[in-house]
């Protein structure tokens, strides 16, 4: 982390998890022990039927709420979609934009990079999620596959906008694997990623953006992952669906920084 110039971001992701009522009952609880402090941006990304109960209930705190994903469309014939603008007026903040588990169900690049446009255009901020699997981490390609990811994802977006952007890095071997990537691992990629958007955008901007590390993150390996200088906080799955879990991750931001 770097608090002097980004923002440490803590991001929950439930994917398909809980329901609006299971949602209520997890808001009073977090509600409960939700540290004082402001050390860090708390994002909590929810299913959609689940937004207007966590918005609700996160009222008048600091934590955003987030969708999972949105359509790169604004309106029209989409059935089973949810557009942008739909999410901001449910009261969310952020959007998760490209994660693995969408790309596995099919979603390109441009896809991922028409979704961010349409986020952006729609005051949203998207968290923007790439990462390479065990065969291309095998193969010793991580670091082409992570420069194309974020090359295409961040393609034709106005250096103004790009401040605005979270970027996860999730290596998808260690998604809901307990696999967690070692502190050094998982800075070398969220390093990697700083160079590309420096060699795109510049140092100012590259110095600025939040990039997350997510996969397996949890309570008891968060101080390390976030101790890394170029890992600006975590997007997290499976230890954010527990309270005391998340509270423990968020704590874990407060710790000394460059
Ligand atoms: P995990 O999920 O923390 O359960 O590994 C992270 C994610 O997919 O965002």
């Amino acid at each position: 982390m770097n608090r002097k110039y980004r923002k440490t971001v803590i991001a929950a992701n439930w994917k398909m998890n809980k329901t609006p009522t299971e949602t209520k009952a997890f808001m009073t609880e977090f509600k409960g022990l939700m540290p004082k402090g402001r050390w860090c941006d708390v994002a909590i990304c929810v299913p959609a039927v689940c937004i207007p109960a966590a918005v609700r209930a996160m009222r008048e705190t600091r934590v955003g709420i987030g969708g999972e994903n949105c359509s790169a469309h604004a309106s029209g014939a989409f059935t089973g979609e949810i557009a942008a603008n739909m999410l901001v007026d449910a009261g969310c903040k952020y959007v998760i934009i490209g994660h693995s588990e969408r790309r596995a169900m099919g979603e390109t690049d441009a896809e991922v990079n028409a979704k961010v446009k349409a986020a952006l255009l729609n005051e949203l901020i998207p968290i923007m999620c790439v990462g390479e699997s065990l065969a291309q981490r095998e193969a010793g390609i991580t670091e082409e596959w992570i420069t194309m990811q974020v090359k295409a994802g961040l393609a034709g977006i106005p250096e103004e906008k790009i401040r605005k952007i979270v970027i996860a890095y999730e290596p998808i071997w260690a998604i809901g694997t307990g696999k967690v990537a070692t502190p050094e691992q998982a800075e070398e990629v969220c390093e990697h990623i700083r160079t590309v958007i420096r060699k795109m955008f510049g140092a100012k901007i590259a110095r600025a953006t939040s990039i997350l590390y997510g996969g397996s993150m949890n309570e008891k390996n968060a101080y390390e992952l976030l101790a890394q200088p170029d890992i600006d906080g975590g997007l997290i799955g499976g230890a954010s669906l527990v309270p005391e879990k998340f509270v423990q991750i968020i704590e874990a931001a407060n710790q000394p920084t460059n």
